[in-house]
């Protein structure tokens, strides 16, 4: 090689090598000063997962993330409620707190709207997606989409728009503007009322999201809502000295532990079937659980019947994933052994511990399982103990849907060191 090429050679690795040296350094100093901001960004896992730097050109696309999948009610000229899906929609002032939703002038919730005056936007949790692919899917001009999906409107007392019973949460608008912006029009409807089961809520009526779970439009799939990440503005502080990204990775786990942790509410079934011996290892695990006086108060009903596990899908509104599911266990309180008058609460707990009991075994020999409240809603009580004919002394607690897992549900990482007060 001639000298002078073997310089140049000499020289150019130099440069990168310093090149290097100092965007590390630029790097360091950067994260050094938001660690003094804002604590322990050091202790994260790998920059590398939160900045991605190798990025491509993707042209126009609505690639905003994620997107709700809301469903629109509004009522026709001649009254009849019409339900919609959109995910061109957003929050889009705060006083008066308003939305915006855009529809194309083909549909024909873009003419109730207009004439009406008012919709309703009604959020679905994930389990009601058929729904949302239903009315977004078939057009009120052609067919009843709450008769032939079985949703109930109701009418709001506040705007001239229906609501759907079945929604989780809904958020009542008056029409106060619209705007035409090309392909859509853009609606915005001032918030009226905002109306939400008690089942979301959290202990200071709030709405709380993972009891919510709402459904994510993503163009081609839908997801539902992940894990607590962090309290905003807190999102850069450590917790109790570690880092806020959950350490999954979690050390000194045992198999109890991994069983507990791993366990998620599985709402996805593949039609793989599930045996009697794993139910009845998942029944004897609930009866292994502690009760009140060793009074054993329960009853567990095992439901395969493929018709039945449909009915009871159809008309439970948090259960709808019982179509899927291979087999259901109903536990249930028994009245003739559950104690006297004082004492007789004790059911509720007793049932409870035998029902996680079930859910922990579920996870522990790979199915998968998700308790759907029943007791104390009186609605879904009337209809398990008519499907299921329930003598007047079995009160039904849940109906628990099992079945191999698809991999759509994940564990949440629930632990919150402020919600515990040492003394
Ligand atoms: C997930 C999803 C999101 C949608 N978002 C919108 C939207 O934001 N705006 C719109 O005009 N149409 C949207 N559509 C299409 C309408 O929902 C669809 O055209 C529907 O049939 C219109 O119903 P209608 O004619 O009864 O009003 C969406 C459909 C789906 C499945």
């Amino acid at each position: 090689m001639q000298k002078s090429k073997f310089l140049n050679i000499v020289l150019a690795t130099a440069v990168l090598v310093l090149t290097v040296l100092l965007s590390t350094k630029n790097d360091k100093s950067v994260m050094k000063s938001s660690k003094n901001a804002a604590g322990s960004v050091e202790n994260r896992p790998s920059d590398s997962t939160f900045i991605p730097f190798k990025k491509r050109s993707l042209g126009v696309r609505a690639e905003l993330h994620p997107k709700p999948a809301a469903v629109i009610g509004t009522y026709d000229k001649d009254g009849k409620p019409n339900i919609m899906t959109a995910a061109w929609i957003g929050i889009s002032n705060s006083d008066p707190l308003s939305i915006a939703v855009s529809m194309r002038p083909a549909t024909y919730s873009y003419a109730n709207v207009t004439e009406s005056g008012a919709f309703t936007v009604n959020i679905p949790s994930a389990e009601l997606a058929k729904y949302v692919d239903y009315a977004g899917r078939f057009s009120g001009r052609d067919v009843d989409k709450f008769k032939e999906t079985g949703l109930t409107p109701l009418r709001s007392e506040f705007v001239n728009a229906p609501y759907i019973k079945e929604f989780p949460l809904v958020i009542e608008c008056e029409l106060t503007e619209y705007h035409d912006l090309g392909s859509h029009r853009q609606f915005i409807g001032k918030i009226i009322d905002v109306k939400a089961d008690e089942a979301i809520l959290d202990a200071e009526g709030r709405v709380d999201v993972s009891l919510l779970n709402p459904l994510i439009y993503a163009g081609r799939n839908y997801y539902e809502t992940g894990a607590f990440v962090a309290e905003v503005g807190e999102s850069l502080h450590e917790i109790d000295g570690k880092p806020f990204i959950p350490d999954y990775r979690r050390k000194h786990m045992n198999e109890t532990l991994k069983v507990i942790h791993s366990r998620k509410s599985v709402r996805h079934f593949t039609d793989q079937a599930v045996s009697k011996e794993q139910i009845e290892l998942l029944l004897q695990a609930g009866m292994a659980a502690p009760t009140a006086v060793n009074r054993q108060p329960w009853a567990f009903y095992v439901v395969t019947r493929r018709e039945t596990l449909d009915s009871l899908s159809e008309q439970l509104p948090y259960a709808k994933m019982l179509s899927q599911a291979q087999a259901a266990i109903v536990v249930c309180g028994d009245m003739e052994k559950a104690g006297n008058l004082k004492d007789k609460a004790y059911w509720v707990q007793d049932c409870s511990a035998a029902t996680q009991n079930i859910l922990l075994a579920a996870e522990s020999i790979g199915l998968g399982a998700v308790w759907t409240a029943v007791f104390p809603y009186d609605d879904r009580s009337k209809v398990v103990i008519e499907t299921l004919k329930l003598p007047g002394h079995h009160i039904p607690l849940n109906v628990i849907p099992i079945g191999y897992p698809t991999s759509e549900d994940t564990p949440k990482d629930k632990w919150k060191p402020e919600n515990v007060f040492w003394q």
